[in-house]
């Protein structure tokens, strides 16, 4: 089963060819990604008509590459998925439009892919991990706790009220003066930075429930920022350490209330699962290391190139859908919202 996954939800264009690989993984064939970074760094965010028109110019090229790669042509492949939304609407119409036209003339099955499900999946993808298991899905538009319980099967223990971590981490870098997407800048500031130098709060700390909230630790670090300012390069430095330090702290104490809530909805989980570009953050993905270890859990996440926004995690969603028989017809909406889980309360 060869399936063609296309992504076009965001800044990135991607397009891959995954299949069934050994031990319940998948088989990247081929993961053709198109970063658009440079025509919105000048923005310091994603430019939605910039996006779209990114997307329309080379989405044909970069499918037909990711097919050479495979060495498959379209009449090998048994599906094509594509990231039906959330996102920008024009992004995804375009990648749905070009699914629907390729599985119109192919006559192959169409799997309409939830890009936050995908994330979701790719641990599935890259490690073969059975469910039910514990994901913290943190990416620029999306921080969520969810337990995965199957395909199709998500229950939200906990979501961000304000700012998603990536955003936050975006705010914070373009605040202090630094490019985008800005966590991999923060992230690097933070190395040589002091992170105890500034007492910034941890909001939600304690709280009952595993919802987060960024945006008053963004203002704290804000005000720090003005008092100083000009900054000097150790003080950015140290303002991403303590802003690094504080989301750990919040995303730890997070997570010990969704491990406890994952009990009451699924049971006893085989994993601790991060994905979304946040999971590419070092010192994140050692705490969740470290928690993971302490409930006696393996800690999953994906390799860097597969935490943010790609091709093969759209191509797996789909090989997982199809699977089950879970295909879409040429009236599959594109949708800018698009809930993946449903609310604890309504579990
Ligand atoms: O999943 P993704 O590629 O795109 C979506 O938002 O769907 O995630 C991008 C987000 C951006 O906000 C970016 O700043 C953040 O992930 N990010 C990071 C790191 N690398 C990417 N945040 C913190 N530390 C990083 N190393
Ligand atoms: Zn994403």
């Amino acid at each position: 089963m060869n399936v063609l996954g296309i992504e076009t939800t965001c800044d990135e264009t991607a397009a891959a060819l995954v299949c069934p690989g050994e031990g319940g993984r998948g088989r990247i064939l081929s993961n053709e990604i198109l970063s658009q970074i440079a025509e919105h760094a000048a923005y310091g965010g994603v430019v939605p008509e910039i996006a779209a028109r990114a997307h329309v110019e080379v989405l044909d090229r970069l499918i037909l590459r990711a097919l050479d790669g495979a060495g498959l042509r379209l009449a090998d492949v048994d599906g094509i998925a594509v990231a039906a939304g959330p996102g920008l609407i024009g992004g995804v119409l375009i990648g749905l439009v070009t699914a629907k036209t390729l599985s119109l003339v192919a006559r192959k099955p169409l799997i309409a892919v939830n890009h936050l499900e995908a994330h979701a999946l790719t641990a599935r993808l890259t490690d073969g991990i059975g469910f039910p298991y514990l994901l913290l899905l943190a990416s620029g538009g999306h921080t969520q706790l969810v337990a995965v319980r199957g395909v199709g099967d998500y229950v939200r223990l906990g979501t961000t009220i304000d700012d998603a971590i990536g955003e936050a981490f975006d705010k914070v870098a373009k605040l202090l003066g630094l490019g985008y997407p800005g966590g991999p800048e923060v992230e690097r500031m933070a190395e040589t930075g002091d992170p105890e130098r500034f007492a910034l709060p941890r909001p939600m700390l304690g709280r009952r429930d595993a919802n987060f909230s960024l945006s008053g630790l963004k203002t704290a670090l804000r005000i720090e920022a003005e008092k100083l300012a000009p900054l000097s390069s150790v003080d950015v430095a140290d303002l991403c350490a303590g802003f690094q330090a504080a989301v750990v702290d919040v995303i730890v104490d997070r997570l010990r209330v969704a491990m406890r809530d994952f009990a009451t909805v699924a049971g006893h989980p085989t994993a601790l699962v991060a994905a979304g570009g946040v999971a590419a953050n070092g010192a994140i993905r050692r705490a969740l290391t470290t928690q993971a270890g302490e409930a006696g859990l393996p800690f999953v996440a994906p390799p860097l190139a597969l935490c943010g926004d790609n091709g093969a995690m759209i191509a797996w969603a789909g090989i997982e859908r199809l699977r089950l028989g879970l295909v879409d017809d040429l009236t599959a909406p594109a949708r800018a919202r698009w809930p993946f889980a449903e609310p604890i309360a309504a579990a």
